[in-house]
């Protein structure tokens, strides 16, 4: 049976002042009339079915993930005691689908991305769960024709077509988490690497065994964790064996270490919001020219990111280019240039107090 585990721990912290520790990036509606996490969780569950969908979170998001997501069997988000990155958030989520369906296969996605359409993201989920039931030892990775020599992600290398038609498939070369500018420009222009949609499809005890092989001891606190999991002990085991384990990436504990790794190329469209800029890629620009959420009225005001909400207009008049987002704390001007730079100012926002 196909299982899916959602990862819901990151931040955002390029989308200050909308996306703060309580309302991070998978809670926002940045496309659309759902938020993120709840369109990651409307596109997987017609395929694998509410009861085997799980949401791994940190503990101060659950309240507002199972109010995003009523729909969902209580057991089915669970809340991290801490941030351990994905490497131990995926062991939990593939021990707990083991200890209750042995031979499950599980598909891991980000509760921050877009993908149009959903049909074909079926398709390429559907391909890559029939791979690995016929060789559970393989993990599957799903790539991303580049655009530009990015250095937020991964990067696949792929070698022989293992199978082709409607979607290829193949098997991976090499799996390079996030280069220097240098490499992820010769990785494009190489045409033989894509970028890693941080998307995944395995055998839940293959992952497992890959983990205990790779970072054994994030393999030996997760058994502890899984053993004490319907104990009173619980909660005590669960805070104290989590936060002792190691912070790393799963691209960086097996991905970059796996012997046996295919790639589908992805048939649909993705973005991973990684920014406000995104939002002029997966929003429809207004007919002044701007990207308006919310309300705003302009003179003279074009090529804006415009973020506010139904109770507060935003006027501008006679600006360009700008990013412009208003919250009940916090209001955010900056040139769309310097887009990448929220991160940077919201550390000075921290030491500042
Ligand atoms: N539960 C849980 N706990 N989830 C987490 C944690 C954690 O400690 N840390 C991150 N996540 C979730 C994030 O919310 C996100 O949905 C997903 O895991 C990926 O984490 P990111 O922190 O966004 O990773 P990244 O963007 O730097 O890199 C990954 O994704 C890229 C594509 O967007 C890598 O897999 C790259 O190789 C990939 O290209
Ligand atoms: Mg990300």
């Amino acid at each position: 049976m196909l299982h899916a585990l959602i990862m819901a721990g990151g931040s955002g912290t390029r989308f200050w002042p909308l996306s703060r520790q309580r309302l991070p990036k998978q809670f926002l509606k940045l496309h659309g009339e759902r938020s993120l996490i709840q369109q990651a969780h409307d596109r997987i569950a017609g395929l694998v079915g509410e009861e085997r969908l799980l949401i791994l979170t940190n503990q101060v998001q659950v309240p507002k993930t199972r109010e995003q997501l009523p729909e969902l069997p209580s057991g089915a988000v669970i809340g991290e005691p801490c941030g351990r990155d994905t490497a131990p958030c995926i062991a939990l989520g593939a021990a707990l689908i083991a200890k209750s369906d042995p031979d499950a296969n599980m598909v891991v996605l980000a509760a921050d991305h877009l993908i149009e359409p959903p049909e074909r993201f079926h398709d390429a989920i559907e391909t890559a769960n029939k791979f690995v039931d016929d060789d559970p030892q393989t993990l599957v990775t799903f790539g991303i024709p580049p655009t530009f020599p990015s250095t937020g992600y991964g990067y696949l290398q792929r070698d022989e077509p293992l199978a082709s038609g409607d979607i290829n498939v193949f098997q991976l070369k090499s799996f390079h988490e996030k280069p220097d500018a240098e490499t992820a420009k010769s990785f494009v222009d190489s045409g033989t690497y894509y970028w890693n949609s941080g998307i995944f499809c395995w055998r839940a005890s293959t992952i497992l065994s890959e983990i205990r092989r790779c970072a054994p001891e994030i393999g030996d606190g997760i058994d502890r964790i899984v053993a004490a999991w319907d104990s009173d002990e619980c909660e005590k085991v669960f805070a104290a064996e989590f936060e002792a384990l190691p912070k790393i990436s799963i691209d960086y504990a097996v991905m970059e270490k796996a012997p046996k790794v295919a790639m589908v190329e992805v048939p649909f469209q993705w973005d991973d919001v990684g920014s406000w800029g995104a939002l002029e890629r997966v929003n429809e620009i207004n007919d002044e020219g701007n990207v308006v959420l919310g309300r705003h009225v302009g003179l003279d005001t074009s090529g804006c990111i415009i973020v506010g909400d139904e109770d507060h207009v935003v006027s501008t008049i006679g600006v360009r280019d700008l990013i412009i987002v208003q919250t009940p704390d916090g209001t955010l001007v900056a040139d769309k240039a310097h887009e990448q730079d929220v991160k940077r100012l919201l550390e000075q926002l921290k030491e500042r107090g």
